[in-house]
């Protein structure tokens, strides 16, 4: 855990937000629960909720936590451990010494909680939550308020919403230092994989190794790991393939820091350790991309302008190779580069990897004034909004050559004046390339986080001849 202090602080930040927006009544957070894998007792990791950690820092199943607003009281609800409990896990500290660690001075039974919604219900108070992402948790949500399952989300409040939002995006030295961490042990995993990208080995022992590396210094993966010789499926979870010659590794993979913050890095590595003459002009594209959009960073731009700049570097790299054609302005303002880039420069990066994603994403990376745009590729970008110093974000270009959307945007006759669609022809069995880091956005502009990974092109083959 962090020190007391910052927990409380992170607290008080947010009933001062809250009563600055004219809010009164509850604030209910609830934790998340063991859930089983496949018979009750044998259950997935335990994955606390990141708010309920930011907030309360606890990391243990079964708690909720209230916040009063109106009379300045703070309690955490959950049950003593039994002495079955103790038998099959051992003894641990009690609730309230756990709650005392984060400066909660109130604890109760789980069973109370029940009783203190009910009566704040009856005497009309209002009782604010977030959304709920996990079924058991709208469940209980349903039973402690009485909303039905599927409204449940619907129900969450948007001043609370816009508060964790304003407090958590904005990341403090400690939670720095864990991001930090977390890049780290990326650093491991992705050097680890480069050096393993030779002919005959198979994505499953590249995909086991990294895991096994993140496992084995701090926590567990913080999502499931992307190691493929099929880039251009953007989220491709399979490990099928065994590698060979001439073809490009993507591995998109990060780790949990112990207290449970992200890591996001994306390397992309040619089989055997050399680029050809194809991958390299790609490659160097992406790169470009990559360096630039994070020199361009820095407080009060909007990150849609970053993704932009990254566009249009992709943009004009494509039409030097003949690829597209036409004035790069015109072609990203239409869209037409989507065809090879159709996702967003990056996310917000903290507790979750997708920082926040579960309080909706617009909230996170839009404004009331700065709405999301409809166009293929833009409407993907899940951060746009003004930058602003101890913002953590990743900044993620790609290049990808995916035979189903080139057949279609060619059958639909799409941008045929941009672009050269006999040439792409020839790069249909090409694969993806991404390159991605993550990155501090500091007073005067902006810092990769962790060692650097190798990404130019010399460093990258170097690091593939190591081994
Ligand atoms: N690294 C996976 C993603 O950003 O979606
Ligand atoms: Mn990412």
């Amino acid at each position: 855990m962090f020190p007391k202090e910052v927990y409380q602080n992170r607290r008080n930040n947010l009933k001062k937000l809250m009563l600055d927006k004219g809010q009164k009544g509850l604030i209910l957070f609830l934790g998340n629960k063991d859930v089983p894998f496949n018979y009750t007792a044998n259950i997935y990791p335990f994955r606390q909720d990141s708010n309920f950690l930011y907030f309360f820092g606890i990391d243990k199943p079964d708690l909720a936590a209230i916040i009063d607003l109106d009379n300045d009281k703070e309690i955490i609800f959950g049950d003593e451990l039994t002495i079955d409990d103790i038998i099959w896990m051992g003894n641990m500290p009690s609730i309230s010494e756990l709650a005392n660690q984060v400066g909660v001075y109130k604890t109760k039974a789980i069973t109370d909680l029940e009783v203190t919604i009910k009566q704040a219900l009856k005497q009309n108070r209002d009782i604010h939550f977030l959304p709920p992402y996990r079924g058991e948790i709208k469940h209980w949500l349903q039973r402690l308020l009485g909303i039905e399952y599927q409204y449940t989300t619907y129900y969450a409040s948007v001043p609370l919403i816009e508060s964790v939002v304003a407090l958590r995006e904005i990341k403090d030295q400690y939670e720095i230092e864990e991001i930090e961490r977390a890049v780290h042990v990326a650093y491991q995993m992705h050097t680890t994989a480069m050096k393993m990208a030779k002919p005959g080995v198979k994505e499953q022992q590249i995909a086991g190794a990294i895991q096994g590396i993140s496992l084995s210094h701090e926590g567990p993966v913080s999502f499931p790991v992307i190691v493929t010789v099929n880039g251009q499926i953007l989220h491709n979870t399979s490990y099928d393939n065994i590698l060979q010659q001439g073809q490009l590794l993507l591995v998109d993979a990060g780790a949990e820091s112990r207290l449970h913050y992200a890591s996001d890095i994306t390397r992309t590595t040619p089989v055997g350790g050399k680029f050809n003459q194809r991958q390299k002009d790609i490659y160097q594209i992406v790169l470009e991309a990559n360096k630039q959009a994070i020199e361009a960073i820095r407080p009060g731009k909007l990150y849609r302008d970053v993704h932009l700049l990254a566009a249009r570097i992709i943009a004009q790299g494509l039409k030097d190779l003949g690829l597209l054609d036409g004035n790069v302005d015109d072609i990203v303002e239409q869209g037409a580069h989507a065809l090879f880039f159709p996702h967003g420069l990056g996310h917000m990066l903290g507790l979750d990897v997708h920082d926040m994603e579960g309080l909706g994403e617009n909230y996170v990376g839009y404004t009331s004034t700065l709405k999301r745009s409809s166009q293929f590729g833009l409407a993907f970008l899940r951060l746009a909004k003004q930058l602003k110093p101890g913002f953590v974000l990743t900044v993620e270009p790609g290049i990808y050559f995916i035979p189903e959307l080139i057949d279609l945007w060619r059958r639909e006759g799409k941008f045929v004046d941009f672009i050269n669609y006999d040439k792409v022809e020839q790069f249909k069995d090409f694969g993806g390339i991404r390159i991605e880091d993550d990155v501090l956005v500091t007073d005067s502009g902006a810092r990769v986080l962790g060692k650097p990974i190798p990404k130019e092109v010399e460093e990258v083959e170097k690091l593939c001849a190591e081994n």
